[in-house]
């Protein structure tokens, strides 16, 4: 593993390139502040003949979406196209950094509330992803908006806002890049359903569970996440038979802007904690809820 205790700007990595990804066979290495070497992982021989080929992640301009980008450019199994998107690419400085470092890594713009622009971003996506099509889409950006969340302060707007950012916005990019998951789908046939064939994550929340729910408020946030765990189950029925392997993840509670500096969990060990269970998914967890350390979720 990339120790990720190292501070993050001096993790530079030596990496002996091939196709695009670390050779296998060698050791990668992570450089510390005091400019001590050690190695970082161990790459073995045939290591990547489960490797999906492309990620698409939404909302990676800082949180959870930006640890994403970082932890899956470092990994042992990192994608070899990985599509960040942001609202202002302009201004992603940390992502146009990585993607200098990393060329794999593909920063898009995108606006989750503007529908318009779907048709044309999903072209775009094709172009970068080719035949192989899309193997996974993360929708995980998201809004909570604190002022607004209480019943007293909830209006028309906040509710409406978040809805449409936090369930619309995915459920419409599902609907764009559907073909192109379908085509890993089916370009991937020998391999079982999950994340190295298509697979598509809604990331969740645990104040979207209804069962769970002993305190109230967060009102919109709540509603929207609930929500999409729906829409998460009724995609598995869509698109199950296509192949395309569906699930609900509640990452947490994190320190970020949106989960404050309250929050027991780091990103670091959010982000571990979920890629570990999106590399051993097993079809049967097609249409669940979980956990950011593998525990299953309640509806
Ligand atoms: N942190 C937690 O404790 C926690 C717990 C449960 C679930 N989650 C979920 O995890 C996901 C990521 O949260 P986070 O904690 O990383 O939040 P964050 O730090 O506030 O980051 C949210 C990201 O989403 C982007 N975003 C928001 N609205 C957007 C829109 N309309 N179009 C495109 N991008 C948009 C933001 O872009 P800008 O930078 O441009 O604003 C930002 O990159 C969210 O879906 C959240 O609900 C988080």
């Amino acid at each position: 593993m990339v120790d990720l205790t190292l501070p993050r700007e001096e993790r530079t990595l030596e990496r002996t390139r091939r196709d695009g990804r670390p050779a296998a066979g060698v050791a990668v290495f992570a450089r510390g502040s005091a400019g001590l070497e050690r190695p970082a992982f161990f790459l073995q021989e045939g290591h990547f003949g489960n490797t999906m080929s492309s990620v698409l992640i939404t909302g990676c301009n800082r949180g959870l979406g930006l640890e994403l980008v970082r932890q899956l450019l470092l990994h042992p199994q990192a994608p070899s196209v990985l599509i960040a998107t942001c609202r202002k690419p302009e201004d992603a400085h940390a992502l146009q950094t990585l993607a200098k470092a990393h060329s794999q890594l593909y920063v898009l713009k995108l606006e989750v509330n503007d529908f318009s622009s779907y048709d044309a971003f999903a072209q775009t996506v094709k172009s970068i992803v080719g035949d192989k099509g899309l193997n996974v889409l993360i929708n995980n950006a998201g809004i909570l908006l604190q002022n607004h969340s209480s019943f007293s302060n909830c209006t028309v707007e906040s509710l409406t806002d978040t809805y449409v950012t936090n369930t619309v916005g995915p459920i419409m990019l599902v609907k764009a890049l559907r073909p192109l998951l379908k085509l890993a789908a089916d370009s991937n046939a020998d391999l079982p359903m999950g994340w190295s064939r298509a697979a598509i994550i809604n990331m969740s929340s645990g104040l979207g569970s209804v069962g769970n729910n002993t305190l109230g408020s967060y009102f919109g946030y709540r509603e929207s996440k609930a929500a999409l765990n729906t829409a998460t189950r009724s995609m598995s029925y869509e698109l199950g038979p296509q192949n395309i392997f569906v699930l609900s993840m509640h990452p947490g509670w994190v320190q970020t802007d949106l989960g404050t500096s309250q929050a027991p969990l780091t990103v670091e060990q959010s982000i571990s904690g979920m890629l570990a269970v999106f590399f051993s998914m097993k079809p049967e967890q097609h249409g669940a809820f979980l956990h950011w350390d593998g525990k299953e979720g309640i509806w």
